[in-house]
């Protein structure tokens, strides 16, 4: 990777939306009356918005004019033709099947595959696959490296599956226990962390010996090949195209969220590398819950964004840039001394509440009460993963159940702010710093049953 002040942005910018910071006494009122929770805000009212790098992408000219050319016929749009023929030369992948997003992909894979009482390995996956995988009465498990779990751990590649532990589960599991494997790659819960090639290679052979099938989260797939060429010199020669076909070489089939490295607001799709027969089986139940197999929830309009944007998320100066942009916020939170995941992961700088804020117990929500603050600061949205997301009230001893890590994810969206709005999230903190051991922290006041981070009402605490 180029130093960051090598080399400017890959684009130029040909649209702009406007942006304003509201002042500090509106801030004060709108977090107040959105109760301390940043998904109650409106976005307009926000300066920054670091929620999600999901469907915040901006399109292309390229990918803008091939809107024009969405054919929106009910049954064998060309654009459906154009994004088949993306996935055979990007992926080598025979079959896809268009969906509306990613976790639409998860029901697919899940109600094909997965039964009452079975387990699910994978290195980690995401919420809703978990939740895909909880709703057909099964156990999810995750089974990354210890490494990975460490915030301060420098590990290249903290995404890797534990091959041990994947191979005890295997042989102490028949098929009809445990159904399938899956690798997210990057791995988005433990902060945007890669999946070495050698790793993925080695649980694909377990995954033959054991006769299961391998399929790969691939939301984020080009950032992680982004990391396997400059973390693996095996890969330093090779181009990102070849990475990936080599990625997906050893998986059976992918879900994908188009709305990360496919670079659009919304999309995904379930695709398999050569198997006919499960294909079939997807459409059966895509033609119910999606729509028909050339269309599968999206317009023609969408599938032609999708095939356009997946060449584009490969571009090797483009993942240079964005993940040059991440890790440059990374390193400035690091030279002011704020604890974050490192090293920096591919989508977002994952800062440690619990070290951010010594002084506030996890019962205090320090990760939820950061987020306020920089909101209040300003005018930022960043989002907690931490008490809130993952704890909850035990509802037989009414204790709260605390997760092990307490992150607040500052997710940057692709080719949409530059360096100086990074700038200014340093500042913010640069001030929060200096004033820190005043934030008081949040008590619950409303939480929902499941997912109550979405919805959950707070106050502030007496000191
Ligand atoms: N897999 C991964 C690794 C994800 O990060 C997400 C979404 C999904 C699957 C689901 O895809 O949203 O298109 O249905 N992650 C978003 C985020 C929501 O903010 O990290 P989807």
């Amino acid at each position: 990777m180029r130093a960051r002040d090598s080399y400017a942005e890959p684009y130029r910018i040909k649209m702009v939306e406007p942006i304003r910071l509201k002042d500090r006494a509106t801030r004060e009122e709108l977090i107040k009356e959105a109760h301390y929770n940043i998904f109650n805000l409106k976005a307009e009212d926000i300066y920054i918005d670091l929620l999600t790098d999901s469907g915040t992408s901006a399109m292309s000219a390229n990918q803008w004019a091939g809107m024009m050319l969405g054919d929106e016929s009910y049954a064998g749009s060309r654009n459906f033709f154009n994004l088949q023929a993306a996935l055979q030369d990007i992926f080598g992948y025979q079959y896809v099947v268009p969906t509306h997003q990613g976790r639409a992909a998860e029901n697919i894979l899940m109600s094909m595959f997965v039964d009452k009482n079975q387990k699910v390995p994978g290195n980690m996956h995401f919420d809703t696959t978990e939740g895909h995988i909880r709703l057909r009465e099964a156990q999810p498990l995750n089974l990354v490296i210890d490494e990975g779990l460490k915030s301060g751990s420098d590990h290249l590649f903290k995404g890797n599956i534990d091959l041990d532990r994947l191979e005890d589960e295997l042989q102490n599991n028949p098929v009809s226990k445990l159904p399938l494997i899956i690798i997210t790659a990057t791995c988005n819960n433990n902060g945007g962390q890669p999946v070495a090639m050698d790793n993925l290679r080695a649980a694909s052979e377990l995954a033959r010996k054991y006769n299961r099938p391998l399929f790969i989260d691939a939301a984020r797939y080009a950032e992680n090949c982004y990391f396997v060429k400059q973390r693996d010199p095996a890969y330093r020669d090779k181009s990102i195209r070849d990475i990936a076909r080599e990625m997906f070489s050893y998986a059976d089939g992918c879900t994908m969220s188009s709305k990360k490295d496919a670079l659009v607001n919304i999309g995904g799709f379930l695709a398999f590398k050569n198997n006919e027969e499960w294909y079939e089986k997807a459409v059966q139940i895509q033609i119910c819950y999606e729509g028909f197999r050339t269309y599968g929830g999206l317009a023609g309009r969408d599938l032609e964004a999708i095939a356009r944007g997946l060449y584009e998320g490969t571009e090797e100066e483009y993942l240079e840039d964005r993940i040059g942009q991440v890790s440059y916020l990374g390193h400035r939170l690091l030279d002011l001394g704020v604890p974050i995941v490192t090293p920096v992961g591919g989508h977002g700088v994952f800062v440690d509440a619990l070290k951010f804020l010594p002084h506030l117990p996890q019962s205090y929500f320090p990760a939820q009460s950061l987020t306020v603050e920089l909101y209040r600061e300003a005018g930022i949205r960043s989002v907690e993963l931490g008490a809130c997301a993952f704890g909850y009230t035990d509802p037989e001893t009414g204790r709260e159940v605390f997760p092990a890590q307490e992150l607040v994810r500052l997710t940057v969206p692709r080719r949409v702010y530059t360096d100086r709005h990074m700038d200014l999230v340093v500042k913010a903190f640069e001030a929060i710093a200096g004033r820190k051991e005043n934030i008081r922290g949040l008590e619950i006041t409303y939480q929902a049953e499941i997912l109550r981070h979405f919805t959950a009402r707070f106050r502030l605490r007496e000191q």
